[in-house]
């Protein structure tokens, strides 16, 4: 037995790699391990290049429930979100070298909304626009059928004022403070017109009223007063009676001359002297 198993050993032990396989063994071995180490510290570079920490990436890092970026972030084509916020307590500006365009759709897809900033324009293409303040007053409404102004005053301050074609209802018109107030039609007539009484009235002034042709003053059922200390009519005619009444006996007031106020049948007053009758010649112009 034990011969035989001396016998086997050597003539089987000579099992293993010799000559041209064992020289390409080491090759390959060599050469694997040449790309292990060039794969190693090409890895190493790019680690070091993309600067790859235990957190992310350069200035991308990975933190709970996304990624921050401290760097800029340049998205060429479209950015799909739902919120863009800026950081706690950091403005936030949007800028755009050209037009820049806000849209809304409906459900449809179609757009309904649509805020234009473009060349030298902010347009607002909407149904209905409003301006409310923080507790929720309109201060600025407009749609279709008006527009609402509800801010405290409404104040033009171009030179050129507000032009309205249509009606201005206003129970008020009123001047600034130091600054008078005017009525004016420069070219077609003015008109007043209140059911219920116009009054005109100036506490600390005078009224006048002037004009080219005649001054009506008409009351259908009520009267037309003059009431004042002095009513002056000045410019009334005067009429020369016919014959020439005896002089006077020297007592005619030479500056305050006093006169009789007489009245035609159509209504014309008329002057006529101290002495005689209230009377005027049938041809003189007094009475047309
Ligand atoms: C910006 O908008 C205007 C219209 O207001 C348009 O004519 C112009 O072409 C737009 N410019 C660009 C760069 O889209
Ligand atoms: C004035 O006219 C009336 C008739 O119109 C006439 O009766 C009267 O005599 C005239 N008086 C004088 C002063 O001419």
């Amino acid at each position: 037995m034990e011969d035989t198993s001396c016998r086997g050993t050597t003539h089987n032990f000579k099992v293993g790699i010799y000559g041209w396989r064992k020289r390409c063994l080491y090759l390959l071995i060599l050469g694997l391990l040449v790309m292990v180490i060039v794969n190693l510290a090409l890895t190493l570079w790019v680690l070091k290049v993309m600067e790859f920490s235990s957190e992310g990436m350069g200035q991308l890092r990975i933190v709970t429930g996304g990624i921050q970026l401290s760097g800029q972030a340049m998205v060429l084509d479209a950015l799909l979100a739902s919120t863009i916020r800026s950081r706690r307590g950091q403005p936030i500006t949007l800028e755009s070298s050209r037009n820049f365009t806000i849209n809304t759709r409906d459900e449809d897809g179609r757009i309904v909304n649509r805020i234009f900033l473009g060349n030298d324009r902010l347009e607002c293409h909407t149904r209905g626009f409003r301006v409310t303040d923080t507790r929720g007053t309109v201060l600025f409404s407009a749609d279709k059928n008006e527009v609402v102004v509800g801010a405290e005053v409404l104040r033009v301050t171009g030179d050129g004022g507000a032009i309205f074609d249509g009606t201005v209802q206003t129970p008020l018109v009123r001047a600034d403070s130091g600054n008078e107030l005017r009525l004016e039609s420069p070219t077609r007539s003015l008109e007043v017109r209140a059911p219920l009484g116009v009054l005109m009235e100036s506490r600390a002034g005078d009224i006048s009223a002037s004009c080219l042709t005649d001054l009506k003053l008409q009351s259908v059922a009520g009267a037309v007063r003059l009431d004042s200390a002095n009513v002056y009519l000045s410019g009334l005619k005067t009429a020369t009676p016919t014959p020439q009444p005896p002089p006077s006996r020297g007592l005619h007031p030479t500056r305050h001359e006093i006169y009789q106020l007489c009245v035609c049948s159509n209504g014309k007053l008329f002057l006529a002297p101290p002495e005689g009758l209230c009377a005027a010649d049938n041809d003189s112009s007094v009475c047309r």
